[in-house]
């Protein structure tokens, strides 16, 4: 049994998360996220479903073989075949972890599976054992814990735990639990399940009713000592319980909770911005821990109390999460080690020196045009480096727009596709409208349209603006971003992003829908 003061940090951003429609993640950007979170600390990195789809196989074998420090995950429901796919993708895993689940509530049980609660014992059983013929770290989780018999828990739990399950989760996975409830749930577990001892209770929450977090916390402190969560709380539907507010209650209340995460939370801000800028999910100001606002005091009487003592209002420091000051890091004689290091320091690392190569020379560019280089400005223009040096199909080659009071907006653009290239023109209700027309002309991609928001990445006229554009094609929706001081460029390469990803064919499983 590992150490009962330690809480294990379960991160399911690549899995539960990228589950939020419109969150989906191309394999790079997967690799790219789980490498900030083994720098984040985290001990569990679930990276994705194996068998939902060739992509999501993929994604989680590369995952296994980026990642040494952090044991890798692959969800797998209570089949075979599911395990059998989790195992093989898992293989060049450090640490493999295979989490397996059935649901057990009466009504999944009755209306979904269409299986009696012998045959749902007998199958977790099963799925346990052959999970074990892969690696000894199996998981399995009780789906729709939050509404199910505790009594049929209490069986089941017994009965994997016997088979060979090292970690069981208790999933509330409507976001039915109340808190008081839900503790006492653990508890209970805990107490009457005899062979409980052998394993650790984890939970995973969802947050429709806002309680996420709260239901994480009072599992904690009865006992659960793995929390499964997510970057910025996303996830399916309302999302997951938010990895940075879990992580931070039990740090700031250390009189209360008996345990703590091994995090290094001076990562938290920079996790959350990669995958805010990659899901093109933006983080609301008044977020907890990372929201602009967080740390943010803005009337007289909270000021007046910070400046003579800040424990007065503040419980945290700003800086323990990762939030620096917006200062100026790197000038334009900045060297490539310097530009290294210091993106090493903020928790960025590169696929290959042919994305460190792409990203300073972009860093060269904007150091032209913009005096002072901020941090976020570092963390966009790696993404934006990171798309240049993919070998993607369609490339921005030049794009010219003319805006005038009283005429209509109008944009040349040049493109090149498959390394032939070719131009069009299109006017627009504005600038942007232009150069998208422009360039929908070109690669007729027959996309809708579902979101485009731009973002000013720090203060002033010479901020870079980030731009993400979500497109949607047969119920396939991809984020493509972009990012540039001239709003309109950082438009069209988010626009051409986005196209680059809808071009890459996709059939993906839901975990939790039919059988695939
Ligand atoms: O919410 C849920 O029940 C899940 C399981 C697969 C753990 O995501
Ligand atoms: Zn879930």
């Amino acid at each position: 049994m590992s150490n009962p003061d330690r809480l294990i940090i379960f991160d399911t951003t690549l899995r539960d998360g990228e589950q939020s429609p419109g969150a989906s993640m191309t394999k790079e950007e997967k690799v790219r996220i789980a490498k900030a979170l083994e720098k984040l600390r985290v001990d569990v990195i679930e990276a994705g479903f194996p068998i939902a789809s060739q992509g999501d196989f993929e994604a989680v074998q590369a995952v296994a073989c980026a990642i040494k420090d952090s044991t890798v995950c692959g969800l797998a429901r209570a089949l075979d075949k599911d395990i059998e796919r989790a195992g093989e993708a898992l293989k060049e895993a450090n640490s493999g972890r295979i989490h397996t689940f059935i649901a057990t509530s009466p009504i999944h049980m009755e209306q979904k599976l269409r299986m009696s609660p012998d045959q749902v014992v007998e199958q977790a059983v099963a799925a346990v054992k052959r999970a074990r013929n892969y690696t000894d770290d199996v998981e399995f989780s009780a789906e729709d814990a939050g509404r199910s018999e505790l009594d049929f828990l209490c069986r089941i739990f017994e009965a994997v735990i016997d088979a060979g399950a090292t970690t069981l989760n208790v999933p509330d996975t409507v976001g039915y639990a109340m808190p008081d409830q839900f503790g006492e749930t653990i508890r209970a577990l805990r107490e009457r399940i005899p062979n409980a001892d052998k394993a650790i209770f984890s939970v995973h929450c969802h947050n429709d009713l806002g309680l996420a977090v709260a239901n994480s916390l009072a599992a904690v402190a009865n006992g659960a000592r793995q929390v499964e969560c997510t970057i910025n709380g996303l996830g399916e539907r309302a999302g997951n319980a938010s990895l940075e507010e879990v992580v931070m209650a039990v740090r700031t209340r250390a009189d209360y909770f008996t345990c703590n995460s091994g995090l290094d939370a001076t990562q938290i801000v920079a996790c959350s911005k990669l995958v805010s800028n990659i899901t093109g999910f933006p983080v609301q100001p008044n977020k907890a821990i990372v929201g602009a606002n967080a740390f943010a005091h803005e009337s007289g009487i909270h000021q007046d109390g910070v400046l003579k003592s800040r424990e007065t209002y503040e419980i945290m420091r700003a800086e323990d999460v990762g939030w620096s000051r917006n200062r100026m890091v790197l000038g334009k004689h900045s060297g490539r080690n310097a530009f290294r290091s210091h993106l090493d320091e903020l928790g960025i690392s590169f696929g290959s020196e042919e994305e460190l190569n792409a990203a300073f020379s972009r860093f060269k560019d904007i150091a032209d045009k913009k005096h002072e280089i901020f941090d976020e400005d570092l963390q966009a223009l790696v993404t934006d480096a990171a798309t240049k040096a993919k070998n993607e199909r369609v490339k921005l080659v030049s794009l010219k727009v003319c805006s005038e009071t009283g005429e209509t907006p109008h944009a040349d653009v040049v493109i090149c596709i498959d390394g032939e290239e070719r131009a069009d023109s299109a006017a627009g209700g504005g600038p942007v409208d232009a150069a998208f027309k422009a360039i929908e002309a070109l690669v007729n991609s027959e996309t809708e349209l579902l979101l485009y928001s731009v973002n000013n990445i720090t203060s002033g006229t010479d901020a870079q603006g980030e731009v993400t554009v979500r497109l949607e094609r047969g119920g396939h929706i991809v984020n493509g971003q972009g990012a540039d001081t001239d709003i309109v460029i950082a438009s069209a390469k988010a626009y051409i992003n986005a196209v680059n990803k809808i071009m890459e064919p996709v059939e993906k499983a839901h975990p939790q829908g039919g059988d695939v």
